[in-house]
């Protein structure tokens, strides 16, 4: 099978500065892939060389087989894009804008109707539909744009910051949207939101400044960090220091950590699974436990260590 989006050596320089820099990948069809790095990585530049708006300097794009530079229009029209901030025709409505993307998209008659009113209740544009866009609050305005990116039902989706500057409850519809949609389609978001890459993307790729660091799974990514397995656990006050003097005598143990009077957290030795091991020794050392867990990993601490090391862009 052809991935949707297929990208090979991909290179951007503006002068001097080599802003993104050999990336290839590729994205399938029921993939969301979460587009993660540092401010100034180099995310917003490649979406945009990926959708068209800005010439690779070197490097290929292919969306569903076709070269984006070799057979523009038609592999802009698989493409939705929204991209970063809200670049919109401030003095439109969202209602007009939306019929004009539309008409723009060749969408028709019924057809169009029915879209445009689909899109509308999915995005809950209803009460805003006849406001001047540039009337329109953050979050509705970053709304009216997802909603032009969905509106002909592309197969790639390619969303900068989707859920950027949403509240709580829209940040909640727009993952479940994103999800709702991914079965026949390739997503791409750019996030600076690690739960949000746990809880909607099935791959998530890491840059720096404009290199790939890192490719895989959430959790695939979560079990390269220092708390892979970690197991906190929670004692009386009088027991925990028995416990962080006894535990890392066992050579199963890494280290361990006291994180208050009460609470340990222990690292186990090659990042294997110790919380069965652990409750057996309090059982058998007759410590009496408050609380114990395993830790899955930490996105976050695992974005840190890949990102820092190369060192971010301003
Ligand atoms: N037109 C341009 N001319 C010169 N430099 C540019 C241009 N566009 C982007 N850059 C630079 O390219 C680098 C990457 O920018 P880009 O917007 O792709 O980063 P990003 O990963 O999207 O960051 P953020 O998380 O802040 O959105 C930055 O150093 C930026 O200043
Ligand atoms: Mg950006």
């Amino acid at each position: 099978m052809t991935a949707l989006i297929e990208i090979q050596h991909l290179c951007k320089r503006f002068g001097a500065s080599k802003v993104v820099d050999d990336l290839t990948f590729q994205v399938d069809r029921g993939e969301v892939l979460g587009f993660l790095g540092p401010n100034g990585a180099g995310k917003s530049t490649t979406m945009k060389m990926v959708t068209g708006f800005l010439t690779p300097t070197s490097g290929t794009v292919c969306i569903g087989g076709q070269s984006i530079t070799e057979k523009p229009l038609q592999s802009r029209r698989q493409i939705g894009y929204l991209p970063e901030g809200a670049p919109l025709y401030a003095d439109m409505t969202p209602a007009a804008l939306l019929d004009f993307v539309a008409g723009i998209r060749g969408l028709r008659g019924e057809t169009k109707r029915q879209r445009i009113a689909d899109v509308v209740s999915r995005i809950q544009l209803g009460d805003v539909l006849n406001q001047r866009i540039d009337t329109l609050s953050k979050g509705f305005k970053r709304r009216v744009g997802l909603a032009q990116a969905i509106l002909h039902d592309p197969q790639v989706l390619i969303l900068d910051e989707p859920t950027d500057g949403l509240d709580p409850n829209q940040k909640q519809e727009v993952r479940s949207l994103i999800q709702e949609m991914a079965s026949d389609k390739a997503i791409v978001i750019s996030t600076h939101i690690l739960e949000e890459v746990e809880a909607v993307c099935s791959r998530a790729l890491i840059i720096a400044n404009g290199k790939l660091v890192a490719d895989g799974t959430p959790q695939e990514l979560e079990a390269r960090s220092r708390y892979h397995n970690a197991v906190s656990l929670q004692l009386s006050a009088e027991q925990a220091p028995l416990a962080a003097a006894r535990l890392p005598q066992l050579d199963w143990i890494d280290s361990c950590q006291t994180l208050d009077n009460r609470t340990l957290l222990i690292f186990p030795e090659g990042g294997q699974s110790v919380i069965r091991a652990v409750a057996q020794l309090a059982t058998t050392e007759g410590w009496q436990v408050e609380q114990i867990y395993q830790q899955g990993g930490k996105l976050d601490d695992v974005f840190r260590d890949l990102t820092d090391t190369a060192g971010a862009r301003s």
